[in-house]
């Protein structure tokens, strides 16, 4: 199957998914959406009130901020892919539970496979948490960590950096980093590549 394939299938079976409680309150599931060969994955927590009623990811007030941060570095919301680590709303925003974020863990495993993005950005906890446990946002957003092969850029969730005037400038900081960092790993992906075959030279 092809990545495009791959990404069409887990949004079918999403679309269907009663693997956990989620399903009961959602009106839409926010499956994610993006190119199959995005170089950036933006991972958020779940969908919200708008997400919910759109079946799209990241479509209310922080979507418009992250729209904005994106803009900084000169891309548009259609270049990157935005997932969520649950894709069923949870009623009235709470939290997501452990085990609604184990049951629906395969399908962004699966996003992630198919997408192999040079850069994730996990934007708030529970995004963070899934790949890298027990940190403290406030300690390590904007650091590259690398988990399990992958480049992990923890940032702060833009709805909190709405909230939180001085969070504002340090979530636009670690978006601006993130081209250098998209070019770093290219580079290191390609010195990866076997070398091409020699040409034969046949001289007579
Ligand atoms: N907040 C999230 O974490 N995800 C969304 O899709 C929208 C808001
Ligand atoms: Fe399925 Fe994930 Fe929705 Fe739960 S949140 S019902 S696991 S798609």
């Amino acid at each position: 199957m092809t990545p495009e394939e791959i990404l069409q299938q887990v949004a079918q079976e999403v679309s269907v998914c009663t693997r956990c409680p989620l399903h009961h309150s959602r009106k839409n599931p926010v499956p994610g959406e993006g190119p199959a060969d995005a170089d950036i994955m933006l991972i958020g927590e779940g969908p919200g009130f708008h997400e919910n009623e759109q079946g799209r990811p990241f479509v209310g007030a922080s979507g418009r901020f992250l729209e904005q941060l994106l803009a900084s570095i000169g891309l548009k919301r259609e270049d990157v892919f935005i997932a969520n680590v649950v894709k069923c709303r949870p009623p009235g925003n709470r939290d997501p539970q452990p085990e609604e974020l184990a049951a629906c863990a395969p399908y962004l495993d699966r996003q992630i496979e198919a997408i192999n993005p040079k850069v994730i950005v996990t934007l708030g906890r529970f995004s963070m948490a899934k790949f890298i446990p027990n940190a403290r946002i406030s300690r390590i957003h904007g650091q590259p960590h690398r988990v399990e092969g992958r480049l992990v850029v923890p940032m702060f969730h833009p709805a909190a950096a709405l909230h939180q005037p001085r969070w504002r400038p340090l979530i636009e900081e670690d978006f601006a980093r993130l081209p250098e960092l998209i070019a770093a790993v290219e580079k290191e992906r390609l010195a990866a590549e076997p070398p091409p075959e020699p040409k034969q030279l046949s001289l007579f």
